[in-house]
């Protein structure tokens, strides 16, 4: 055993949504997802395994976690051993960005542990099967254990060994996630409960499996072909369809806020304007504009002014998982 892993995950930005599972246990996506993994929100993360410890430790930028938190960490260490015996293990955790507010944390956080834990036990695993690990903590984070554009297949109820694939590496071309932070608090509705809601509640939730593929299969080609007007079109359709399947939850699951509409009026507005820039949400209230390189700066001005932006933040496409 090698007793100690190191690992730096990215987080991504699906530019055509996951949201909702065919299989809970197994945590498969009932859709297909594509990504682009950014290189400006990173998890560092350690697993230091220790044969005193009673119990496993798990610390989050500099704070040690407790109940919930440390239980979803042992629980994926136990994922890792297919459920036999394993000595506990020391967790340090660092985000270079806010935990939990809806920018993608559990995505870089699953990715980074997945791989530090295999090497810390001394596991050999394949990147495709560190992907298929990572997705049982997040789905999203499956997609981090690669870098530039990524796609994760809708699950087939039962077979655990889903995993996301490379589609083109971080240089295939040169776009930007301009991200607007409107706020720094936690997010209210965990993604899991959301899409558990959504699931058994929405009224729109078969909308959403009708419609979600051809979203994912239009940024596909259009991330192959570079055409920034089709992705960008498609995200922005993929993420109203997504958010509105989980608005028509009962009770609603919503993530979007006034700040949130005020800053994709400034996204409208650029466009008007003559500047191709298209917006996402996910499990939060931050809006992330995707753009050319060339107008990043514009945008990101635009969005810095926008009002109740309290951040604001460049991506461009970054690495996949990188262990030491
Ligand atoms: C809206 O991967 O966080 O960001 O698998 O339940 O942990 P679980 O969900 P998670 O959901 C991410 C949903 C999303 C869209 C996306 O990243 O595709």
């Amino acid at each position: 055993m090698n007793g100690r892993g190191f690992a730096v995950a990215c987080a991504n930005i699906a530019l055509a949504k996951y949201w909702g599972k065919c299989d809970e246990a197994l945590n498969l996506p009932a859709v297909p997802s594509v990504s682009v993994t950014l290189d400006a929100l990173v998890t560092e993360t350690e697993v230091v395994v220790d044969p005193a410890l009673a119990a496993d430790l798990f610390t989050l930028g500099g704070v040690a976690q407790d109940g919930g938190a440390v239980r979803k960490v042992s629980e994926f260490l136990d994922l890792l051993h297919g459920g036999a015996p394993r000595e506990c293990a020391r967790v340090t955790s660092h985000n270079r960005f806010p935990s939990s507010s809806g920018l993608a944390s559990s995505a870089s956080g699953f990715a980074a542990l997945a791989a530090a834990s295999a090497r810390a036990y001394g596991l050999d695993r394949t990147t495709a099967e560190l992907s298929a690990l990572a997705r049982r903590g997040s789905a999203s984070a499956a997609r981090s254990l690669y870098g530039g554009f990524v796609e994760l297949p809708a699950g087939t109820p039962g077979d655990g060994s889903l995993a996301a694939r490379p589609l083109h590496d971080a240089d295939w071309w040169d776009v930007r996630v301009v991200i607007a932070m409107v706020t720094k608090a936690p997010k209210d509705i965990a993604s899991r409960d959301g899409m558990r809601r959504t699931t058994r509640t929405s009224p729109y939730w078969d909308a959403w499996l009708a419609c979600a593929p051809g979203y994912a299969r239009t940024v596909r080609e259009g991330v192959a072909r570079r055409d920034l007007e089709a992705v960008g079109a498609a995200m922005e359709a993929s993420t109203c369809a997504m958010h509105a399947s989980a608005w028509a939850a009962v009770p609603a699951v919503r993530y979007i806020r006034g700040v949130t509409l005020d800053a994709l009026d400034r996204v409208e507005a650029l466009r008007r304007e003559g500047t191709g820039a298209w917006a996402t949400m996910d499990a939060g209230p931050h809006v992330k504009v995707l753009c050319a390189a060339a107008d990043a700066a514009r945008v990101a001005e635009a969005m810095r002014s926008a009002p109740g932006v309290v951040d604001v933040r460049v991506a461009k496409p970054g690495p996949g998982i990188v262990e030491t």
